[in-house]
């Protein structure tokens, strides 16, 4: 640049320094809203909407474009987009492909605020949803009728695990020309690439195992070269903007992804197993547990387990008994979300397909966290001491 404004002053962005490129192995973080044209032919390329490249900060910058490419790559996808939550990255792809007259097939074991927002924002618009088992495979050709625009399936469910037969419901979608997208966040891309099943969107919450600290919010939703241009379009038109902060702390977390992963996954079998045979414990009910009522669909499918299950206690519990014994852990905080390093846990009651699960038992459900194992074994059964 060789213009200079004397009050505010005009950078010039160099990334060189003592006549050497300056080069990291990471991208940098590229803040801003304006986005420079290199001359004027360029400008009016954007303002016709045609300009290749990104031609405002809206769009997202290199440092969400290096995420984005490498969850991409990663989702063996045709384009990723970055969203500021998991929960945006589901409602912005609901709203991308429904319009007033359609209907939204929903497994009854996704992520609550999913549903809420079916019901409470896109019935507004005339989209209905129409909730279908949480373990549903051909049959969901029953629920299908002229209005059905779109299945949405969460496998396994984040807290009952249910899981769903994919190569089933793609094979009866394809044929009605449906489309189906996948909250896929339990496997995370590594243990399972919803897309090279015939899934057509996978949608990850970056905020769990990608980004692996607990400390943002981010999603990402993945799309195949069919409804890529559907996409792009809703995409550029709500200009949804992730900030490249978080874009770099997802990317970072992606790179330790596998390793992180395999230690939640071997602790998380740990701490199962030995649930599985304590007196006190009923149900454990984790998907790679052999036990689990869907099992043989998940080792179809999955290639390993992430660190979240749960498990229900023999007895009936009173809601003041499951405090006690809550409030007596030492290793697993109380909190919200999961896939982080530090162990969590969260304990309620819960309805799926009408009726209660597990009797209307409480589950206990736990993110295995990166602690050592044997130490969270050792809570959970001092913990269990103040039962009975
Ligand atoms: C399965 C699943 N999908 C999506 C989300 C939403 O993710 P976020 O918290 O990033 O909005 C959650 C959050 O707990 C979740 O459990």
């Amino acid at each position: 640049m060789t213009k200079q404004n004397e009050i505010v002053g005009w950078n010039d962005y160099t990334r060189s320094y003592g006549g050497r490129e300056i080069r990291t192995i990471n991208p940098t973080i590229q803040s801003g809203s304006t986005v420079l044209f290199e001359n004027f032919e360029d400008m009016k390329l954007a303002l016709e909407g045609d300009y290749p490249g990104v031609d405002y900060g809206t769009h997202g910058l290199s440092t969400q474009k290096a995420f984005e490419e490498a969850i991409c790559k990663l989702e063996n996808g045709y384009k990723s987009y970055a969203f500021p939550s998991g929960i945006s990255a589901i409602t912005n792809t609901l709203m991308a492909f429904t319009q007033s007259g359609d209907e939204i097939l929903l497994c009854d074991n996704a992520y609550g605020p999913t549903g809420r927002f079916c019901h409470k924002i896109l019935e507004k618009y005339n989209v209905k949803t129409t909730h279908i088992e949480s373990s549903i495979g051909s049959e969901i050709s029953k629920y299908i009728n002229e209005n059905t625009k779109l299945i949405f399936l969460e496998s396994p469910g984040s807290n009952t695990f249910e899981i769903q037969d994919i190569a089933a419901i793609v094979k009866v979608a394809k044929k009605a020309g449906i489309m189906i997208i996948m909250d896929s966040t339990w496997a995370t891309p590594l243990f399972l690439k919803p897309l090279d099943h015939g899934i057509d969107i996978a949608i990850q919450s970056v905020t769990k195992y990608i980004s692996g600290y607990s400390d943002i919010l981010m999603g990402c939703a993945t799309v195949n070269e069919k409804y890529a241009d559907q996409f792009a379009d809703y995409f550029n038109t709500v200009e949804n903007y992730t900030n490249p902060q978080d874009c770099y702390v997802a990317l970072r977390g992606l790179r330790s992804l596998k390793v992180r992963l395999e230690a939640h996954q071997k602790s998380a079998y740990e701490v199962a197993r030995w649930l599985e045979v304590q007196d006190i414990v009923d149900s454990v009910i984790h998907p790679g547990l052999e036990s689990h009522p869907q099992h043989s669909l998940w080792k179809r499918d999955f290639s390993g387990a992430s660190g979240l299950f749960s498990f229900t206690f023999k007895k009936a519990y009173s809601t003041e008994q499951i405090g006690l014994f809550v409030n007596s852990l030492e290793m697993f905080a109380l909190g919200f979300s999961w896939g982080g390093y530090k162990s969590l846990l969260t304990a309620r009651t819960y309805k799926r397909d009408g009726k209660w699960v597990h009797d209307g038992k409480h589950l206990i459900r736990l993110s295995i966290g990166l602690e050592d194992s044997q130490q969270l074994i050792a809570d959970l059964k001092q913990g269990f001491s103040v039962l009975d």
